[in-house]
């Protein structure tokens, strides 16, 4: 039986990866997964790294964020497998992700998982490589620009500021879907930047969640939608009105809370 890198491997997964396979490489007959961020929406913010595994992919399995540009970066006979998910519609259940990693992966096949932002924060990432693990599949991951750090940096708001914030949260906004409570009274505290995301519709909960916390309404706030693209817009407000803002702001976006939001003005560079 061959034997191929597994996650405790100290061999160079991604060098596998790029091999065909051949007698002289068996080891490249084997199937690999790669997880990889294809980042925020702005194509050029792919990493180098990334670019040379999508290169080399015969099976791309891909999510709604992933942009037509990223996906047309990998071999024209690369077979591309849909399973982006919509709020509360999941085009594909995520067991059924799961078996066809596991499946295109057992056929043989470099298969590239290609999720929007950075795979590891809110993408499931760590879930599909526990099913990977458990069925001896052999992967690598490649981490992406998360939204929080790609769109804030094109909108001019730096998530960190030494006159505004020395620390920075990143929250679900599936308040209710995503695990444990969430502990408002951390959130609700100077000098400190949240960002949440998938947080539009839950934007009144999170409103009166932080006020109740002791934030105060005057606290500015902005949405960012569909950050790094051409379509990127920025609202701006403060949290008492963070409600209506969200009203006028399309998925997907993001809703940053603190000070540093304020430097938007002066700092906006981005022209999209
Ligand atoms: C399921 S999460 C995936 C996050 C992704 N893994 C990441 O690291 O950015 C989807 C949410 O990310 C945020 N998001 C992703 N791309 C974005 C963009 N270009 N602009 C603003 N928000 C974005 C939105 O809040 C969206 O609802």
């Amino acid at each position: 039986m061959t034997t191929h890198p597994t996650s405790h491997s100290t061999s160079l997964p991604t060098e596998l990866f790029t091999k065909e396979c051949s007698e002289e490489c068996p080891e490249a007959c084997a199937g690999f997964v790669s997880l990889v961020g294809a980042g925020p929406g702005d194509p050029d913010l792919l990493t180098v790294k990334a670019l040379r595994v999508i290169q080399h992919a015969q099976v791309l399995v891909y999510d709604r964020l992933v942009s037509q540009a990223i996906l047309d970066l990998a071999p024209q006979n690369a077979e591309r497998i849909y399973v982006g998910k919509q709020l509360d519609f999941h085009c594909v259940p995520q067991d059924q992700i799961n078996q066809i990693l596991v499946d295109k992966a057992r056929e043989g096949k470099r298969v590239v998982r290609l999720k929007g932002g950075d795979s590891f924060i809110f993408g499931r990432g760590g879930e599909e490589l526990e099913v990977l693990a458990d069925n001896q599949i052999a992967y690598d991951v490649v981490p992406g620009i998360t939204a929080a750090a790609g769109a804030t940096a094109y909108a001019g708001i730096p998530l960190t500021h030494r006159d505004h914030a020395q620390s920075v949260q990143f929250i679900t906004g599936h308040l209710q879907k995503d695990g444990q409570p969430i502990n408002w009274q951390s959130l609700a505290q100077s000098n400190q930047t949240l960002v949440f995301y998938m947080g539009l519709k839950q934007s009144p909960h999170i409103t009166e969640q932080l006020l109740n916390a002791g934030l105060s309404g005057d606290t500015a706030c902005a949405i960012i939608e569909r950050g790094t693209t051409a379509q990127q817009r920025v609202y701006r407000g403060n949290l008492a009105t963070l409600p209506q803002l969200a009203q006028q702001a399309e998925s997907p976006a993001l809703i940053v809370v603190g000070s540093v939001t304020s430097l938007h003005e002066k700092l906006k560079w981005f022209k999209g």
